[in-house]
């Protein structure tokens, strides 16, 4: 018999409570232990810890967000964080850790492991840029979620014959603005892979309406590399305007049309997870467990196509995940074109 905690760290996203139900359930077929932590790496410092068990995980499969709760703390920022850690695990008898996390939490388990510490990742992000897994949990919902978003946004753009612009999370890489803005036929896409000169880019959506368009919709992830030439970006308070913001601005300055952002923010994290991310976090969760159990760490359980396979956690550290190149290739050939 084990006793294993789990915790959720970052940023929630959809499929959080999958995971740990799939955990959970193993957990209990095989006569394991589960503890629940709290707010991710700083219940393990404050010990907020309460077991789990197949009742307290029943009914979560289909809900957003995480009932272990979520938190950024780091341990490596905190003076004397990472010794409490450690006398947590000995103090509550911990046998080992399965910690479910973006790449902060997954690079402070990374750190952990190699200070001997029996543990093993789950990557989650809707962010998608994890390194050594194809896919994160939460990033197929999050898609489905900003697709829907950005085609409802459409029908209004058209209604009103204007320029819709629609700021899409994903921090430093494009891979949700990418992927749901293709999802939803944006008619232009800015990426921080690849720098958008607005200048170009008005001049586009002007020769795109002199065709005979009438509303556009411009994707701009939150992480956009904007070029602009012209004018300073910054808000009538002399703040820094996001990268929506700054585009929204100047096309409506620049082309003559009407212009209005839609800033989907975290109504991207939140709601229930698809099917697919259900699947996903329940097979990932079922592989971390499984490597958990046989006692080898170090790991983090990865998606591959269709299947998962163990890999190294401290490949973690090498994120963010490039977004793939073909993803990017469509981008360029199925939004308007940019000289
Ligand atoms: O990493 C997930 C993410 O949603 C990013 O896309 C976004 O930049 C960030 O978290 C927002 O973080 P917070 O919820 O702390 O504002």
């Amino acid at each position: 018999m084990m006793r294993i905690g789990v915790l959720t760290g970052g940023g929630d996203c959809p499929g959080l409570n999958a995971a740990i139900r799939s955990i959970v359930r193993l957990a209990a077929h095989g006569g394991d232990e589960i503890l629940g932590i709290h707010h991710g790496w700083r219940g393990m410092v404050d010990r907020e810890i309460a077991p789990l068990n197949e009742s307290t995980t029943a009914q979560i499969l289909q809900s957003g967000g995480t009932i272990l709760h979520s938190d950024r703390y780091h341990p490596d920022l905190h003076a004397g964080a990472t010794e409490i850690v450690l006398e947590t695990i000995l103090r509550e008898s911990i046998d080992a850790l399965i910690v479910i996390g973006g790449d902060g939490t997954l690079s402070a388990a990374s750190r952990l492991a190699e200070l001997g510490v029996p543990l093993n990742g789950i990557p989650k992000t809707i962010d998608n840029d994890i390194a050594g897994s194809e896919e994160s949990i939460g990033f197929a919902t999050a898609v489905a979620t900003a697709a829907e978003a950005i085609d409802r946004v459409h029908t209004t753009g058209e209604s009103h014959d204007r320029l819709m612009v629609v700021e899409v999370m994903g921090r430093s890489t494009g891979w949700l603005a990418a992927s749901a803005g293709l999802a939803a036929g944006a008619d232009f896409i800015c990426l921080p892979e690849h720098p958008t000169d607005i200048s170009a880019l008005a001049a586009a959506v002007i020769r795109r309406h002199d065709r005979g368009a009438t509303s556009s919709v411009i994707v701009v992830a939150e992480g956009a590399t904007l070029i602009d030439r012209a004018t300073p970006s910054l808000s009538a308070h002399g703040g820094v305007l996001s990268p929506g913001a700054r585009v929204t601005a100047e096309l409506g300055g620049r082309t003559g049309y009407e212009s209005r952002l839609t800033v989907l923010g975290h109504i991207q994290r939140g709601g229930p997870p698809n099917a697919h991310d259900r699947i996903l976090a329940s097979r990932l969760g079922a592989l971390a467990y499984r490597a958990t159990v046989e006692r080898r760490f170090g790991l983090l359980a990865a998606s591959r196509g269709e299947s998962s396979h163990l890999v190294p956690l401290s490949l973690v550290q090498e994120s963010p995940r490039p977004v793939a190149q073909e993803l990017l290739q469509l981008v360029e050939s199925l939004t308007e074109t940019l000289e």
